[in-house]
């Protein structure tokens, strides 16, 4: 039965462990290796339309919306068109301006969440095309928009999100081949991050694996009254997505930053009392990142470091959760899932009520 978590002691965690065959689903027949591009048929948008759009606009509520982060960078990264993502509860109260090659996009799990069908209503009022990365077929926000993916991610739910997140990820990751491959993208630059889309499900498994191990971390973290999540242009919307994630179930202050802007403030909050998880894969920024951390170190804040196998720390004294490395496009999703697992056994550690976390609904209907 799919409504029943089995031999799981909650859904979260259930959820969290069907990942990699979530993720297979996303995909499955939408890859086209030869040409190097994906076909996502359900877009109702022909070559020429999509060629035409000069902006891509990402609207979705909390998690959703750190998501949509993500795929603004997979946007701008894969076919360099200007990609942003806005929270949809504040969209239509600052009067946006809708533009016609604009392609607006909304991202919601449950395709209930009002501030999210509101934006899209907005959007579709003021003449804008809308497509929704929805998981729940036929809910509201599918049925308002003029096309989109379906994430089939299953059935989610805990309150904390995570397999639909994942393919929330995913999507846009085959979004922003199928417009990147229209413009600039090469085919074989196609083809590579087919090949990476395709490991992904097999290495979410192999983070996954590191169960044991992240459950005795968190349980240390859960100690903590209050955390940082830190991390920098790719890395920033996962470390957003780690605190949320954590303060949602584990009723612990977790504040996301960029580690860049830490000197600009928060540095004066670090202390022995206050850990910090940071976001350092190996990629263009490692050395700036390893960098920053040394302030934290400095003052003998407890580190928690997400990573890559092999990166240099430069002798920080931190823990590492290492994760497999795909192409560095791809990097979030991997860097997200320990996040998921640590906020989890912080959770269960304290005796929280892991799928339904006081004062919070799976979606919110109601503005
Ligand atoms: C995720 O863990 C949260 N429960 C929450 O932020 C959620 O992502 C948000 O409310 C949006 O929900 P939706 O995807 O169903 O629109």
């Amino acid at each position: 039965d799919a409504y029943d978590a089995g031999e799981h002691d909650s859904f979260m965690h259930k959820e969290m462990l069907e990942q990699p065959a979530a993720a297979e689903r996303v995909l499955r027949g939408r890859l086209d290796e030869r040409f190097g591009t994906a076909h996502l048929g359900g877009l109702n948008m022909d070559a020429r339309e999509t060629r035409a759009i000069r902006r891509v606009k990402i609207l979705g509520c909390g998690s959703a919306y750190y998501v949509g982060q993500m795929g603004a960078s997979l946007v701008e990264e894969l076919a360099r068109i200007p990609a942003d993502a806005e929270a949809a509860s504040e969209f239509r109260y600052r009067n946006p301006i809708i533009e016609p090659d604009t392609l607006y996009v909304a991202v919601s799990q449950s395709g209930e969440t009002i501030d999210t069908l509101l934006a899209v209503q907005e959007i579709r009022r003021k003449g804008g095309r809308v497509i929704g990365l929805v998981n729940v077929v036929g809910s509201a926000i599918a049925r308002e928009c003029d096309g989109g993916i379906y994430l089939h991610a299953g059935p989610e739910v805990a309150v904390a999100s995570t397999k639909a997140l994942t393919n929330m990820f995913l999507g846009f990751a085959l979004l922003a081949l199928q417009l990147g491959r229209v413009r600039d993208l090469s085919i074989a630059d196609g083809r590579r991050l087919i090949a990476g889309l395709q490991r992904l499900p097999g290495q979410i498994e192999e983070v996954l694996a590191q169960e044991d191990a992240l459950a005795e971390l968190a349980g240390r973290l859960a100690e903590a009254e209050s955390l940082f999540f830190v991390g920098r242009v790719r890395g920033f919307p996962v470390a957003r997505e780690g605190a949320q994630k954590f303060k949602e179930i584990s009723y612990r202050h977790a504040e996301a930053y960029q580690t860049s802007e830490l000197k600009h403030g928060p540095l004066a909050l670090i202390s022995p009392e206050v850990p910090t998880v940071a976001i350092v894969p190996e990629d263009e920024l490692t050395d700036r990142n390893v960098g920053a951390l040394h302030e934290i170190d400095a003052r003998r804040g407890p580190l928690v470091v997400v990573t890559h196998d092999g990166v240099d720390l430069g002798g920080l004294a931190a823990e590492r959760i290492v994760v497999p490395r795909n192409e560095r496009e791809l990097d979030p999703i991997l860097l997200t899932v320990p996040l998921q697992l640590l906020a989890y056994h912080a959770a269960l550690r304290l005796g929280h009520d892991i799928d339904k976390p006081r004062n919070l609904a799976k979606s919110v209907t109601v503005e």
